[in-house]
């Protein structure tokens, strides 16, 4: 089933280092070619020996043996997928934080390929906050975390915090492999987050746009193997993912000249953002002072970048775009598809508690210029940017 996928286990200190034997043994003999790092802990629980007869290479473990270096950064680079597994609370609070003082931290800073990890760890430390934090912070990378089991742990205790079986990691693998790179070969642009609009040195227009949405699209698809260029305006927690080039902007305009730039290189160009609509007519070079009068700004409008892109567009490019609305949100979400020259609009509304700027979660209708409309439930973002990928799947010849 493996046949000649190049995977990289990483095995860090756990006793659930034990189930990686079997691991080893089941992907060579369906064919992966297996290579492995493991951390000088991970020796006590397993032996190389035992690993590197079973996966027909040496297991290294010294960023340096014998006087000859391991190469971490051709690891990363010769690999399909590096799974770290177990992945111990020590280990994964090193990732989390770049910590680089063992072959295996320095193979995953230099990975250049998609990682995905198996926590292991007691119960109490499974849930305990920093742990959350680091795994949030993995997952923020692009990292695919597994789900940890409950029962029988190694305190002796039982509760969560078991290593994800054999069986369920061949299962993500195999998804991997034959379900998530359908869209290798394919680019995509998307803009998210707000733009500001300078008045002067120091103050802008701008909204609450958290950038979100547009983020967890880039995530989604570059999962499924896209070359993702995510066009961002000023967001607090920016994307931090190898696999995705993030284009930071700040204006109406630099958005768009980024977005018009990468747009002929693009088969999908998804339209997050919360483009302000209006700019200061002209920007003070000093800072304003207050008057006793009332003030007023001339404003102008920005440019419509997806209504450019709309008159842009090739008939083998998908353009998406997303419509928040308060009022009439059918018939105005419809408009924008057919005024701005969308494939599909993506609509939520301002009136659903739960929906749009600043919540976790959405609730989308999407419109599709076949005269499609396809609503889906109140979900966290990152399972409407899942919903979003698959309506568009059968879209993008992939
Ligand atoms: N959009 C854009 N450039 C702009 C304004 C909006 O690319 N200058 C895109 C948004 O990213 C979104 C879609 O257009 O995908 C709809 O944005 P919205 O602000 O809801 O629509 P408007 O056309 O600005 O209409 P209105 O403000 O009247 O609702």
């Amino acid at each position: 089933m493996f046949q000649g996928k190049k995977i990289l286990l990483g095995i860090s200190g756990s006793i659930a280092a034990y189930k990686i034997i079997l691991l080893t043994r089941l992907l060579t003999k369906s064919g992966a070619e297996v290579k492995i790092v493991m951390t000088p802990a991970a020796r006590d629980f397993v032996s190389p020996l035992t690993l590197s007869t079973l996966a027909g290479n040496p297991v290294l473990v010294e960023l340096s043996d014998n006087a000859s270096w391991s190469n971490h950064v051709m690891l990363g680079r010769w690999a399909d997928i590096m799974v770290v597994a177990p992945l111990s609370c020590n280990t994964l609070a090193k990732m989390a934080t770049g910590q680089c003082d063992n072959l295996l931290l320095a193979t995953w800073l230099s990975a250049t390929c998609p990682v995905m990890v198996a926590p292991a760890m007691d119960e109490d430390m499974w849930h305990h906050p920093t742990t959350k934090d680091n795994l949030t912070k993995l997952e923020s990378f692009g990292v695919r975390i597994l789900q940890v089991g409950n029962g029988p742990l190694a305190s002796g205790l039982s509760g969560d915090g078991r290593m994800a079986e054999t069986e369920e990691i061949l299962k993500e693998l195999e998804h991997f492999f034959f379900h998530t790179q359908q869209l290798k070969g394919k680019k995509v642009l998307i803009t998210a987050g707000p733009t500001h609009e300078r008045i002067d040195p120091v103050r802008f227009i701008g909204n609450h746009s958290s950038g979100k949405m547009g983020q967890a699209l880039a995530l989604e698809l570059a999962n499924r193997g896209a070359e993702v260029t995510l066009v961002s305006g000023p967001v607090q927690q920016s994307l931090n993912d190898a696999r995705i080039e993030v284009v930071p902007v700040v204006s109406a305009q630099e958005m768009y000249d980024a977005a018009v730039a990468y747009f002929p290189f693009t088969d999908l160009a998804i339209m997050a953002a919360a483009v302000a609509d209006y700019m200061p007519v002209t920007v003070s070079a000093e800072k304003i002072k207050k008057q006793e009068a009332a003030f007023s700004i001339e404003l102008t409008r920005t440019p419509d970048i997806l209504k450019k892109l709309g008159e842009l567009k090739s008939a083998d490019q998908l353009l998406v775009g997303f419509a928040l609305e308060s009022t009439n949100e059918k018939e105005y979400a419809k408009g924008k598809l057919a005024a701005k020259n969308a494939d599909f609009i993506v609509m939520n509304s301002l009136r659903e508690a739960g929906a749009g700027f600043g919540h976790d979660t959405n609730k989308i209708t999407v419109f599709g210029k076949d005269g499609t409309e396809t609503a889906f439930p109140l979900k966290s973002k990152k399972d409407v940017a899942t919903d979003i990928v698959n309506l568009l799947m059968p879209h993008l010849n992939a």
